[in-house]
């Protein structure tokens, strides 16, 4: 449709008017409305084209006036143009033209960590007969990593730990290098009867390799009441390793030395590897050692304010890389640090 001929500015305002009313109205369904309303508004024989040739006739002193009347007409044009555009474009996926063979975007779905998935297994093993979870900071001072727990000044047994210091202000303090810290703390600030775990990473002095890392992570357990024997120790680490390792699971307890506990033992699991009849992992006796634990010292329960005559209790600590090692068999302790997709991918169903 071609304009009648413009006369004057009056005339070229009535027309912009009238065209953009047009514009307002103009229905696009699809892409052919689009196309034709591009070819008489946006087109080189176009409306927009049309009225800035006319914008030559316009006397000089109206030009200015009338030249943006016209860019505002070009811009709602175009915007009107470039919306529709869009829509067609999104719908035209959603509808007719959608290719249902197209290859999926695959989002990646996370796994949780190892170390996360069997602390919390152990977590609820020790949930479900009462335990609850206690915390304690990373950064210790020497009386709850050592002194409290009986290691005293310049005992040897301080060098069991390959300890890192580190200053905080005037003080030394230390990165714990167990989470028998935790008993400490816990003791100290409530009454028993007591009967907690506390999940959390330590750190020594080691070189890196496949069997020793500088952080690695345990789980301590602390049971103070009347009474408590070693036989409930026994009992409590008996149903641990059968939840764990399955109902078929054997423990057997050596002597040791702790500074903490009187008396104190190693604690070890029937190989679940091989049912107990030999294999590499146990190194062909049938036996794994997942633990330490032992009777809390008397001096340990005065040095956290609990009367000894009263209350016993016992102490345990186990390695969560070692429980997972076994569960999982995973033998290079470095694959849990080193962030490898292709070894975490593999516990993606696991929670
Ligand atoms: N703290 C010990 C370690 O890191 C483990 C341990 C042994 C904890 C005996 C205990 C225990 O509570 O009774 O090697």
């Amino acid at each position: 449709m071609s304009l009648p001929r413009i006369l004057n500015e009056v005339n070229m305002k009535s027309q912009i008017e009238t065209l953009s009313a047009k514009i307002e109205t103009f229905e696009i369904k699809n892409n052919q409305d689009l196309e034709s309303f591009r070819i008489e508004f946006l087109g080189t024989k176009g409306h927009v084209k049309e009225l800035y040739a006319a914008l030559k006739d316009i006397p000089n002193q109206d030009k200015k006036e009338i030249g943006q009347l016209i860019n505002s007409f070009r811009n709602l044009a175009e915007e009107k143009f470039n919306k529709f555009k869009e829509n067609l474009e999104s719908v035209s996926i959603s509808n007719d033209n959608f290719d249902c063979s197209r290859p999926g975007e695959i989002n990646e779905v996370g796994s949780h960590h190892p170390i996360s998935l069997v602390r919390k297994e152990i977590v609820d093993i020790f949930s479900r007969i009462g335990f609850s979870v206690s915390d304690g900071p990373e950064i210790e001072d020497d009386w709850h990593n050592f002194t409290a727990l009986n290691f005293p000044p310049e005992h040897p047994a301080r060098d069991m730990q390959d300890t890192f210091f580190v200053r905080k202000g005037e003080n030394e303090m230390a990165l714990r290098t167990h989470t028998s810290s935790v008993q400490v703390r816990v003791m100290e600030s409530s009454e028993p009867p007591i009967r907690t775990i506390s999940p959390g990473r330590v750190y020594r002095n080691e070189a890196i390799s496949a069997r020793a890392h500088c952080f690695f992570h345990q789980i301590e357990g602390l049971y103070i009441d009347k009474g408590v024997t070693f036989g409930d120790l026994k009992q409590t680490l008996l149903y641990f390793a059968k939840e764990m390792f399955g109902e078929q699971t054997q423990i057997r307890l050596r002597p040791s030395y702790f500074p903490f506990t009187e008396p104190s033992a190693e604690v070890d699991v029937s190989c679940s590897i091989c049912s107990a009849k030999g294999c590499n992992v146990c190194k062909h006796s049938g036996w794994l050692e997942i633990l330490g634990c032992g009777m809390v010292d008397p001096n340990v329960l005065e040095a956290a304010g609990i009367d000894s005559s009263e209350f016993t209790g016992f102490a345990f600590g186990m390695g969560v890389e070692r429980i997972t090692q076994l569960k999982y068999k995973v033998n290079d302790l470095r694959l849990y640090s080193e962030n490898d997709i292709r070894f975490l991918r593999q516990f993606r169903a696991s929670w």
